[in-house]
């Protein structure tokens, strides 16, 4: 059970300009991780679960793109969800767990008992509360959110075995190249402060290999790894790999939704995930479906209150509508986040598709991807004019 006194602080890993480039071009504009998904920037969303964890003490971002880029997001979140939220930026990329470790002192500052670690770029419903209950009950250093995938998909994550009754995590590799597991790493920790210890020891470790001049036929083996920097630590294949089986990390499986954000059609996707899951969180932020001189919305369909929508469109579903978009009568939006400024002219019509900033979509157009259901390459980013 949780003490009153005992603090918790969550760790979100946005990473930088140089990660991310499946994502382009969307993320040329904007960082990836303020790009918007249901009207709200990617980041928003885990760092609203993070408010649902019992004594949250602070909420950090830690990447490597400006500091001027959060900034104004950083604050103006921090004040709306009346918790501290702070972007540390790196001098380099340090990997995902070497990120966590560079920036030990501030984190650990106010003795958490707890530290959640996420990355930015899944959208799932964080059940975090429901983790950090199951990490107690476990007892480990930490514990991984996992859920079961398809077997032919699976291999594009961490594959794992985890222990049927006891949850502990047995075995686990990143991306493998022959099937280990369908079941997956989602991305998304809790560790007791002793992960900082797990860390440097891996740093340790790789400055002493690095120093011996004749190595055994295993280290050989790793010769790639000793040729990282020493400071540089990833959470997946340095830290969970050796660790697994070894009574120190454990598993919750989610049967909720879960998907990763590394492509401009996947953010069509987890935006629609995102307006369904609204409907049961927040309601409010949903176009009302009632209005007789509104447009007709079907679905779930976000509009910025600043967007002017004509009474006689037809918005929806999975649509998300940024500010200051400009919907002439007769449009009709169907799965399709259209970002800030655009205009969509009288009759034209957008079917999954992303709409980049002030772009003009002329009277009578259409804008359609030809395979709606691949969650492939294949969406359409449209930065013109027509
Ligand atoms: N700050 C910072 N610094 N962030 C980083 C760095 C770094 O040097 N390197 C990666 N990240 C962030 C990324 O932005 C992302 O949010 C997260 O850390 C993980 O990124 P990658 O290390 O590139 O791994 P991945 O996304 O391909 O796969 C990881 O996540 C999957 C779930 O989405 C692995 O942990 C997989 O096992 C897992 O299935």
């Amino acid at each position: 059970m949780a003490t009153s006194e005992e603090k918790v602080v969550a760790v979100i890993m946005v990473g930088g300009p140089t990660k991310g480039t499946r994502f382009r071009p969307l993320s040329f504009n904007t960082p990836k991780p303020l790009f918007p998904l249901a009207g709200q920037p990617m980041v928003n969303h885990p760092i609203s679960a993070c408010k649902k964890i019992p004594n949250l003490a602070q909420i950090f971002l830690i990447g490597f793109y400006e500091e001027r880029e959060f900034a104004l997001y950083v604050s103006s979140i921090s004040k709306e969800l009346k918790v501290p939220v702070r972007y540390l930026k790196e001098d380099k990329p340090h990997g995902s767990a070497g990120g966590l470790y560079y920036f030990r002192n501030l984190i650990t500052e106010e003795l958490p008992s707890h530290i959640f670690l996420l990355n930015c770029d899944v959208c799932c419903n964080f059940p975090l509360p429901e983790m950090l209950v199951a990490h107690r009950r476990y007892g480990g250093m930490g514990t991984l959110l996992v859920i079961k995938v398809s077997a032919e998909s699976a291999n594009q994550f961490g594959e794992l075995v985890a222990d049927p009754v006891t949850k502990e995590l047995l075995h686990y590799t990143e991306k493998p190249e022959t099937f280990v597991s369908d079941l997956i790493n989602c991305g998304v920790y809790v560790f007791t402060p002793e992960i900082f210890s797990a860390i440097q020891d891996v740093s340790l470790n790789r400055e002493d290999r690095a120093t011996l001049p004749h190595f055994s036929s295993f280290e050989a083996l790793q010769l790639a790894t000793r040729s990282l920097p020493t400071d540089f630590v990833r959470l997946d294949q340095d830290i969970l790999s050796p660790l697994a089986g070894k009574k120190k990390l454990y598993t919750y499986e989610t049967m909720d939704f879960w998907e990763q954000i590394k492509t401009p059609a996947m953010s069509l996707k987890c935006s629609a995930l995102y307006l369904a899951q609204f409907q049961y969180t927040t309601a409010h932020l949903l176009a009302s479906r009632d209005g007789t001189k509104n447009a007709t919305i079907v679905g779930d369909v976000y509009i910025h209150p600043s967007a002017k929508v004509h009474s006689t469109a037809k918005i929806g579903p999975n649509v998300s509508i940024s500010a200051n978009v400009r919907v002439a009568a007769g449009a009709r939006l169907i799965s399709c986040i259209i970002l800030d400024d655009v205009e969509i002219k009288e009759n034209a019509v957008v079917m999954h598709a992303i709409v980049g900033w002030k772009s003009s979509i002329g009277k009578w157009s259409r804008v359609q991807i030809l395979e709606p259901h691949s969650c492939g390459r294949r969406s359409l980013v449209l930065k013109t004019y027509l």
